[in-house]
This record gives structure tokens, sequence and C-alpha cells, in this order.
């Protein structure tokens, strides 16, 4: 039936109420909704942001699967983006895990069968000779992170193509809920230079290019031109090289540390979290730095980013390089990293010691004896009973840290590592597992994730406007999380502060980072009297302007 009247042009508040950054939806007061003709568009109850935060973790609950939790989350972003920071902001360790990992491995696997809408910034092999353009796009110019990732290797989940969204997108929901950096000046980008995963190429939803990825120079190339084109429109901006397979994530770092604000969080923000949970468990247990004899299990960009932190750590604290090297043993897919191999590349060289080739890990344990072992490896239960009882049978209190994520990947599990080393393991895991009972008690195992260095990294390089990341910056990183971690974490067997602390956390850290900054002469604005205020005032907290 035709209406009566014919419609009117909508109302501006319309717009206002379909703009994520702009919706309020039900907090809109009645005079907002006057001043925007709003009345009647929505329900008649006015509430306040935490109604509608509680309103959203209810909704949680009710979702059948944390995929579900996760999407209700994404769409909820989409909706009203004040309200998903806030709900993050004031839920920190419920919903860490839906938006991060685990749930974000899961996410990027069901990417573009679950698609609901586009986030971000897409720029594909296509679009090479016309990125800066393309960059040029995106509607926000106070942009001051980027997280780009080409998809390449994903968590521990291999190469996911353009379905790799997921993880810029996770990082810089971090850097909003942990570091307060204000979402307007977030831009998550996929570079979607192919994918070789051909079960990928063939899936019927997949949203990325068709095609294998770009190889060699023309890989290079589309780099280069990537790089440039975001110093052209951003000059200055903090450039996050997130998940890209192991031989471009180093060439990048090397080509680029130097030349721009740039950063490997895989490498070097893995490596000062893996160089704090050793400060804290030697807390916990006693013993110095420069005894510990440390196996990794992996030796990729997360081992070799630890390995690097830990042996400079050491040097500084009177080892020659040489000595502290020599307490960090490797161990790739093809066995112990030794001299005599000939399939190194140059960067596991330098850990490349004189021994007998050992194929395996078990092997490698009885015969190095670690304190130590980090697992770095993408292999779900690599860390078997048979590991971890040898490791125990050296040590009193051996230090196990499965990074590998998503939990699906986990080297071990934290009710493994304790009851295989009869509950003597001090257990830090890169995806959270639950506090597991122990002979009356509780051990409360710590998530060693480089969540805990990069949002404060950025939140202290924008603080200060740091012209570069410098290495001093993340030693001061690892410092200032490892004191984060009070008696009382130590006490229940935690060496990483509860997830619910990250804000503080990212607080402190960037206050180290922007120390190091300054003391280094990288920082662009002038030192402030009082630090924390200047990053208290960068700290913003998700809530409704009226
Ligand atoms: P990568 O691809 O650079 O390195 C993987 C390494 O594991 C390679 O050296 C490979 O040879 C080795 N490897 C594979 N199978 C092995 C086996 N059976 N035994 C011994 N070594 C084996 O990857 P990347 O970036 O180092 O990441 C590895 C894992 O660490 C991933 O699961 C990733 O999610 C996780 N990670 C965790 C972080 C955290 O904050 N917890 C941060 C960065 C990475």
């Amino acid at each position: 039936m035709a209406r009566a009247h014919p419609p009117q042009s909508p109302p501006p508040g319309v717009a206002v109420l379909s703009d994520p950054a702009t919706n309020h939806g039900t907090a809109f007061t009645h005079p907002q909704r006057e001043a925007l003709g709003l009345q009647g568009l929505l329900p008649p109850a006015v509430e306040t942001i935490e109604q509608q935060v509680a309103r959203v973790m209810d909704n949680l609950q009710l979702q059948a699967t944390d995929l579900d939790r996760h999407l209700y989350l994404r769409a909820l972003h989409d909706r009203n983006e004040i309200l998903y920071y806030r709900t993050l902001h004031d839920h920190l360790a419920q919903t860490l895990p839906l938006i991060y990992t685990p749930t974000v491995g899961q996410a990027c696997q069901e990417y573009s069968r679950r698609f609901l809408a586009p986030r971000g910034l897409y720029l594909t092999a296509h679009d090479r000779g016309r990125m800066a353009e393309l960059l040029r796009r995106w509607p926000q110019s106070q942009v001051s992170v980027i997280v780009v990732t080409d998809g390449s290797r994903i968590l521990g989940l291999g190469d996911l193509g353009a379905n790799g969204m997921g993880i810029p997108i996770g990082k810089l929901d971090l850097y909003v809920a942990c570091g307060g950096i204000a979402p307007a000046q977030c831009l998550p980008i996929m570079l979607d230079l192919g994918t070789d995963n051909a079960a990928l190429r063939d899936d019927l939803f997949y949203l990325g290019l068709r095609q294998p990825r770009l190889q060699g120079q023309a890989y290079a190339q589309a780099l280069a031109e990537f790089v440039a084109a975001v110093q052209a429109v951003y000059p200055g901006v903090l450039l996050q090289f997130e998940d890209f397979s192991n031989q471009p994530a180093f060439a990048l770092l090397a080509r680029y540390r130097d030349q721009l604000c740039c950063f490997n969080d895989d490498i070097q923000g893995t490596g000062a979290m893996g160089l704090a949970g050793l400060y804290a468990a030697l807390r916990l247990r006693g013993g110095t730095l420069g005894t510990q004899r440390i196996l990794f299990a992996g030796a990729g960009e997360a081992a070799l980013g630890i390995a690097h932190m830990v042996t400079a750590a050491m040097t500084a604290q009177g080892l020659s390089p040489a000595e502290a090297r020599a307490r960090c043993w490797l161990m790739d897919s093809q066995g112990l990293v030794v001299a005599a191999r000939t399939d190194l590349p140059e960067h596991k060289r330098p850990y490349a010691h004189d021994h007998a080739p050992l194929p395996d890990l078990h092997a490698a344990v009885a015969a190095l004896r670690p304190d130590v072992l980090i697992g770095a490896s993408g292999t779900a239960g690599l860390f078997d009973e048979a590991v971890l009882r040898e490791l125990a049978r050296g040590t009193p209190r051996p230090l196990v840290m499965a990074l590998s994520n998503p939990t699906s990947k986990a080297e071990c599990t934290a009710q493994q590592a304790y009851a295989w080393t009869g509950g003597r393991a001090i257990f830090a895991s890169g995806s959270p597992f639950p506090p597991v009972p122990w002979e009356g008690t509780t051990l409360s195992p710590g998530q060693g994730n480089n969540a805990f260095i990069f949002p404060g990294v950025g939140l202290g390089v924008r603080v200060c406007s740091a012209r570069r990341v410098s290495d001093a910056m993340f030693f001061a990183a690892a410092q200032a999380l490892a004191d984060q971690v009070t008696a009382a974490d130590l006490q229940c067997g935690r060496i990483f502060p509860p997830a619910d602390r990250l804000r503080a956390v990212a607080a402190a850290v960037a206050h180290a980072v922007a120390r190091a900054a300054y003391a280094q002469g990288l920082a662009e604005k002038p030192e402030p009297a009082d630090l924390d205020a200047a990053i208290r005032a960068h700290m913003t907290v998700p809530r409704y302007r009226v």
C-alpha cells in the first residue's frame, strides 16, 4: 500500500546513527535526540555507557562459541565504536582471548566465509604503481599507527593470505584498549600480494587475490613501494610489521629499521617479552641471567628475537658476546643448530655452536641440560612427556615457555608442564591457559605474549614523537614489563601480569620507551616536566562526548 504522505528527507541524526564513530545508540540523551531528529528512531530508554556495556557482556554469554563471541564483538565494532572499545577497556581479561589470540586465529581461518563488513585498507599486487593514491583514500588524516601484514605467517597457522586481516585489526584493538591510542589514529593494512595456500585460492568464499604470492624482486619492489607510500602519505607514522613469514620479516627489519619509525613485533616485541619473562622467573627462583642455559625449540623470528635480546642483556651484565651466545642453543625443523650444518641462513649462524648434530628435542634436552626451554616452533605437543621429564631431571625449577599461538599450536599445555615436571616448572604460554589445581594449591600460568610490549611501545613512541624504534627502547620495555610483575603474581607462579593489568603495563612500558628515546636523542618533542602526566593525557578512555 502507498504511504499517505511522501517520505521526508531523513533527519541528520540518521547519518550519526549509522556511523560507528558517532553512534551512541541508546545513550543519546533526549536533548541530543531532539537536536539530531532521532526521537522515534530509538527506544525511549536513555542508558549510560555502563548499562550498554553490561548488555554486551550479557549477550556475549549467550553466544554458543568463542568464534560467535568474536563475531558479535566485530559487529558491535561496526555499529558503535566507542561502546566496543569501552567494553574491551572495562573487561580486558574476558575480551582479550576473543578479539586476540586464541580466537583471532580461528577468525582468520574463517575470515572470508564469515565476512561481515570491510575494515582497514587492502592494497594488492594489482595496485602496484598507485599505492600512495589508495592510501590517500583512507578517510582519516590523523593516522599515527599502522599495523601491516602480508598474511604469509599468521600466528602458527601458516599462509592465510588476505584472511590474515584479522591480525592487524586485533593488534590495533589493543593499541586502543591498552595503549589508549584514539581509534581514528589506527590503520590496519592487508598487503595482499597473493597466497601460496592453494586450498585458499580454490576456496569458494576466499576474498583475497587468487594468485601465487609475488616472489623475489617483484615482492621486494611491492614492499618498497608500500613503505614509500606510507612515508609520503603519513610521514612520521609508526609502522608495525606483523606476521610476515620468516625471510621477508628479517629482510624488512634490516632494511628499514634505521630509515623510518618502524619495528617488527614478532622479532622485537617478542624479544622484549621473552627477556621480561626471564627477568621475572629469576626473581621467582633465584640465579643470574648470565648463568642460564637456554634452549629454543624454533629458530625463527620469535626465537631469534628473544635470543638477541637475552644475549645483549647478558653482555650488558659483563659476559662477552661469544660467552652470551654460547648460553643460547636453537633447534629448528632440521634439528639442533650446529656449526657443521650447511643449510643455515645468516641470521641463525651466530648461534651455530660446535656440537654433534642432534635430530630431536629430547636428545637436545638430554645433551644440553637447559634451565630454560622456550617454544616458538608453531608445533603443537612438541614438549611431550619425555621432553619435559628429561628437562626436569636436569634442573630443579625449569622455566618453560610454550609461546606458539594459537592454543592449538602450543608446544604443551599448562597442565602438562606442571604434571610432567612434578609441579616444579615455571610456565608461561603465548595463548592463555586457566589456573591449574596442584597438590592443594593453585598454579597460575602467565601469558607470555607481545601484547605486553607493543601497545606501550606505540604509546611511548607517540608521546615523545620518536623518529626511530631502537633496541634500547625494547630493553627498557622488557625491564618495565618485568617490574610490573608483583610479588603476589610470582607467588602463584605467574611471571607476567594478568591481562586486566595490560593498561597499567602499557603506561609503564610507554614511560620507559619515551625515556629511552629522550636519552638517545630520538624524540622530536621536548621532554615534559611530568612524563607520567603526558602519558596519561595521551591515553583516552572510550566515552561519549556530550
Ligand atoms: P617462524 O616461521 O619464523 O619460525 C618457526 C621456527 O620453528 C622455524 O625455525 C622452524 O624451523 C621451527 N620449527 C618448526 N617445526 C619445528 C620442530 N618440530 N622442532 C623445532 N623447531 C621447529 O615463525 P615465528 O614468527 O618465529 O613464530 C613461531 C611461533 O611463535 C608461532 O606459532 C607464533 O604464533 C608464535 N609467536 C608467539 C608470540 C608471542 O607473543 N607469544 C610472538 C611471535 C610469535
